[in-house]
């Protein structure tokens, strides 16, 4: 037995387990488990990779300054109050570092993204969960957890793992009743996704109110979920604790380059926005003529609910697997009977909808 000890703490946190990418056996895998673009990176963001490549042996550029600029032309939003990270994973863990510590509280919905409670029991925070509403958060739920130890209140807008999402007029009574002293992260990882009137990152909230910040990230629709890089806008106050905070080299200098490429190539966004528009509603609609129950989703996924028995969501995981389709379990989620599945290019996803009929027992 070692005699180091980790912070009270540390030890109960379940670590997170990203989604599977072999199968014994499978030459060609189809993974679905992470929320990944079918279509990969932008060629234009390959090349930039390609030229960063000599350049590996100069520190990056620790301000991300071209990368925010472009960010601030892209969505007209102040490139000072922007901040990068290692993805928006670091930022999560970053926030829970400035703003939560022993003896406080991050709140999340139910079903929320799991980095949440990671990162606040990773700085002896107690993570607590509010009840959702039919696979979907709830403001008077979130609200009614609030205690005088909430400092974060964590809210994917849209959710990972169920889809939903919050209407923006939701979002802003959930700003509007918050106390403040408490911060609002508003993480809209799927946010270029969404098709949906009522929907809003939350950037107009960032501006309006001292304690919002909305993330994003460049792994799901640009496809650069390899190379690590998301970024936050904040209120002047956060972006500074922020900057204090990281690392002084924090986003490597070729996820630097592979953004800034990605960002100008609004063509490949556009191409892997209009294939999902074009698969979401139909795998949807296939899985459901199948007798499953799929969670109406806005992001690039879908949570699938299996019946008990013999074909239970495991059940369906061994099946899809042995076929080198990998979806994501999601135990974890406390979610058991379901498996979350990646929208992927429509050839791929009319096999895992024929997989699933082959399941099932229904016949194609
Ligand atoms: C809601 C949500 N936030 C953040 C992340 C982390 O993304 P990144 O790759 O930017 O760290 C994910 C990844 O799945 C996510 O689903």
């Amino acid at each position: 037995m070692s005699a180091l000890k980790p912070r009270p703490g540390i030890l109960e946190i379940e670590p997170y387990k990203p989604g599977e990418s072999l199968v014994d056996g499978v030459a060609r895998v189809i993974k679905l488990s992470s929320n990944e673009s079918p279509l990969g990176p932008s060629p234009r963001a390959i090349k930039a990779l390609e030229a960063a490549a000599k350049e590996q042996h100069l520190y990056p550029d620790g301000t991300c300054e071209a990368i925010r600029t472009a960010l601030g032309r892209r969505h007209g939003l102040d490139p000072a109050r922007i901040v990068c990270g290692a993805g928006s994973d670091e930022l999560i863990s970053l926030l829970a570092r400035a703003y939560a510590g022993p003896g406080d509280e991050v709140l999340y919905s139910e079903y929320g993204f799991l980095m949440y409670p990671i990162s606040a029991m990773g700085v002896g925070a107690r993570p607590v969960a509010a009840p959702e509403k039919g696979l979907k958060a709830d403001v008077d739920s979130l609200l009614a957890k609030l205690t005088k130890r909430t400092r974060i209140l964590f809210l994917a807008n849209p959710n990972n793992p169920t889809g939903s999402y919050l209407a923006k007029d939701e979002v802003a009574r959930l700003v509007r009743a918050l106390p403040l002293d408490v911060l609002l992260v508003i993480d809209a990882a799927y946010a270029e996704y969404v098709r949906r009137n009522d929907y809003s990152s939350g950037a107009e909230l960032v501006d309006a109110h001292d304690n919002v910040v909305m993330m994003r990230t460049f792994s799901k629709i640009y496809g650069l979920a390899g190379q690590r890089i998301g970024w936050a806008y904040c209120p002047p106050a956060v972006a500074d604790a922020l900057n204090r905070l990281r690392n002084p080299f924090n986003v490597t200098a070729s996820a630097q380059a592979a953004a800034l490429a990605a960002l100008e190539d609004i063509q490949h966004v556009d191409r892997a926005r209009a294939s999902n528009d074009a698969v979401l509603p139909w795998v949807t609609a296939e899985l459901e003529r199948l007798g499953l129950e799929v969670a109406p989703s806005v992001g690039n996924f879908v949570l699938v609910r299996f019946p008990e028995g013999a074909k239970s969501a495991d059940a369906a995981n061994d099946f899809l697997a042995k076929r080198g389709i990998i979806p994501r379990k999601m135990g974890a989620y406390k979610l058991p009977r379901s498996l979350r599945i990646t929208i992927g290019t429509e050839a791929d996803m009319r096999f895992v909808v024929a997989t699933l009929a082959e399941f099932m027992g229904a016949r194609q």
